[in-house]
């Protein structure tokens, strides 16, 4: 039953990530149903949709950690997730969680240019729970990074994570992606965020992609312009949100 068809995307290299028709069930119930997405490459894209519309579910297919699935799903070999939580594992110091899994056991230094580049380069030899929950969250972006993806899966990364620590976070993944570019899929519930951030905003609704635009706003971006505060009006919408009554947590 399970259709496996992950595989580079070399025919067009201007498309980083190709779905089509993807179908995901649990227990008999399509959460993923016939899902069609193109990402290209370098673009930044958010993904919205209500709490439980399956769009983790997705990341992980997209993740290849999912394969159970029918349909097509072209990725990138090279593509790296991170999650809401940073998953660190306990024993090990931060500069070999960065590197863990990784084939060919790198050495410390490449580990630890990926921790600079999030800007923890002092904390490499550091235990994990000596972390800030923003430390956690950066150590696992630098994890991500140090395998050089070409697609980079967010899932909620900033979710857990306090107002201000949020926006130093969106703020240097920004910069990461504009120095790597690479393809980036955000999922996140707060449009505030997706309208930040992406090239293009995604809502996610019965298993597909119902909506799509195009944030065409020049970076950096601030929430106050009616330019945005009109996608905002417009995607809270899609994600059947009345406006007045949207706190920032929405999901
Ligand atoms: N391993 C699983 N087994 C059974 N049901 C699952 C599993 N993973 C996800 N689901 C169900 O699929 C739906 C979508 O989940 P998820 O993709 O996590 O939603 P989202 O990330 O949009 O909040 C939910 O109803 C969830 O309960
Ligand atoms: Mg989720």
């Amino acid at each position: 039953m399970a259709t496996d068809l992950h595989g580079p995307v070399s025919a067009r290299s201007d498309t980083a990530v190709r779905v089509e028709g993807l179908t995901r069930s649990f227990d008999g119930r399509a959460v993923v149903d016939g899902l069609d997405l193109t990402l290209r490459a370098g673009e930044f894209t958010a993904l919205l949709g209500r709490s439980g519309c399956g769009k983790s579910t997705l990341l992980r297919v997209l993740a290849g950690l999912d394969r159970d699935i029918t349909g097509t799903v072209l990725v990138p070999k090279r593509r790296a997730v991170a999650f809401q939580a940073p998953r660190l594992m306990p024993w090990k110091r931060v500069w070999r969680n960065v590197l863990l899994g990784l084939p060919d056991k790198p050495e410390r230094a490449v580990a630890e240019r990926a921790l600079e580049e999030v800007g923890l380069g002092e904390r490499a030899g550091a235990w994990p729970k000596t972390l800030s929950g923003g430390e956690a969250q950066r150590a696992s972006l630098a994890r991500a990074l140090v395998r050089e993806p070409d697609l980079l899966l967010l899932d909620e990364p900033f979710g857990a994570l306090d107002a201000l620590t949020r926006i130093k976070a969106q703020q240097l993944v920004a910069e990461l992606w504009q120095r790597r570019g690479c393809a980036v899929l955000l999922v996140t519930h707060d449009v505030d965020e997706a309208l930040l951030l992406a090239d293009r905003a995604l809502v996610m609704r019965d298993g597909a992609i119902a909506y799509g635009t195009p944030v065409d706003l020049d970076r950096p971006r601030t929430v106050g312009s009616p330019e945005f505060a009109a996608l905002r009006s417009r995607l809270l919408t899609e994600l059947g949100v009345a406006e007045d009554a949207a706190p920032a947590e929405a999901a």
